[in-house]
């Protein structure tokens, strides 16, 4: 698990190969794992295959760009009806899907849609998503055609024991 940890890294380029559905269903129960306040789970999730959607996607922003080449792109929603810490806790999810990913042998990035508003309106528009629901991020996901080494960004003056 440590290694795994380590080894996760922002992939952005992916090969033609599709994504199955065992593997999406592994993805989601990974992400649903998630720690949450109160066990809330204020989250859903929206997993976009169509390709004209995912081209759509790729245009809300300039670092979007990836969900084109992705097979399948998951829309990472919050309910802030349903907890405060919809934030913190769909970023959790959001993470176990990174790392999930990164135990299947696949790649993935965090892209960001919140807080940019109108990126935000440009994907509830395009996926019909409920106007209590926000958009939290989308996470492409492939086959990765590139690698990059493990890193750990460690940083000892970052730690602080007992007192700052
Ligand atoms: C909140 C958040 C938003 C991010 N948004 C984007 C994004 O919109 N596009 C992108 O290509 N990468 C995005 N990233 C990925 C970061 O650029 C990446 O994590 C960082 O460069 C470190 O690289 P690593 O993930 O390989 O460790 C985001 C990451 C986080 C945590």
């Amino acid at each position: 698990m440590l290694e795994l940890i380590k080894k996760r890294r922002s992939i952005r380029k992916y090969t033609a190969d599709p994504i199955s559905e065992s593997q999406i269903k592994a993805l989601l129960e990974a992400a649903m794992a998630a720690p949450s306040a109160d066990d809330a789970r204020p989250w859903e999730i929206i997993v976009v295959r169509r390709a004209d959607l995912r081209e759509e996607l790729s245009r809300v922003h300039p670092w979007a760009a990836m969900c084109r080449s992705a097979p399948v792109v998951f829309v990472i929603l919050g309910d802030p009806r349903r907890s405060a810490h919809w934030i913190e806790d769909c970023s959790a999810l959001t993470e176990n899907l990174l790392l999930a990913v990164t135990g299947l042998d696949l790649g993935a990035v965090w892209v960001a849609v919140y807080p940019q508003s109108t990126d935000e309106e440009r994907v509830r528009r395009l996926l019909g998503v409920p106007d209590h629901l926000r958009v939290l991020c989308l996470v492409p996901v492939g086959h990765p055609a590139e690698t990059k080494p493990a890193h750990t960004k460690f940083d000892e003056r970052k730690v602080h024991y007992e007192t700052f």
